[in-house]
């Protein structure tokens, strides 16, 4: 079967709403902009959030639903959003070495001033352990590890 990778829809919001419970994510912002989805027949078992920001390009929300997980589908949606950003990428997460993968490193810390990253608590994070949610970042032409 077929993935297809594509951009959200307004018509997708029931079922994007539905993997990201799934996937024990929150839906953050009252709307589609920056979702990418992965379908097979006309089903949504993936998905991933890029917001554009001034100088970057945020990542959110990657979940797959459960019974479509380890078949390589957030693999295939990484790589489509990579292939296509003409920014640095930055995200938060608790699971650094699925990033690593797409060469993706952690940033020390403190922050360049510049850097306006979003703040943690919106995503949901702000009840992880701090010393487990790791900022990332990979820009264009940084290398893929595998
Ligand atoms: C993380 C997630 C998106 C991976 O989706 P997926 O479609 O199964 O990923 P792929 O099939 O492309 O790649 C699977 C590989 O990623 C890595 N991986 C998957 N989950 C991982 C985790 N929690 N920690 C570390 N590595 C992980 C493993 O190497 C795995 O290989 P395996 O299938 O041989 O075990 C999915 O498990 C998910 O939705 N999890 C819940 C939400 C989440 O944690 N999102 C990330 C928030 S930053």
């Amino acid at each position: 079967m077929t993935t297809k990778i594509r951009l959200a829809t307004d018509s997708d919001i029931d079922q994007i709403k539905k993997v990201l419970s799934e996937a024990d994510l929150r839906f953050t912002q009252e709307t589609l902009n920056g979702f990418c989805v992965a379908e097979i027949n006309g089903e949504i078992i993936g998905l991933v959030r890029l917001e554009e920001h001034d100088d970057f390009l945020f990542l959110t929300s990657l979940g797959v639903a459960t019974a479509h997980q380890h078949k390589g589908i957030a693999s295939e949606l990484m790589n489509s959003i990579i292939s296509k950003a003409k920014k640095p990428i930055y995200l938060y997460t608790i699971i650094p070495a699925f990033f690593i993968r797409f060469g993706f490193k952690p940033v020390s810390q403190p922050y360049p001033q510049q850097l306006n990253l979003p703040p943690k608590g919106i995503y949901g994070c702000d009840k992880c352990v701090p010393g487990h949610c790791l900022t990332m970042v990979k820009c264009p032409g940084d290398t893929k590890v595998s």
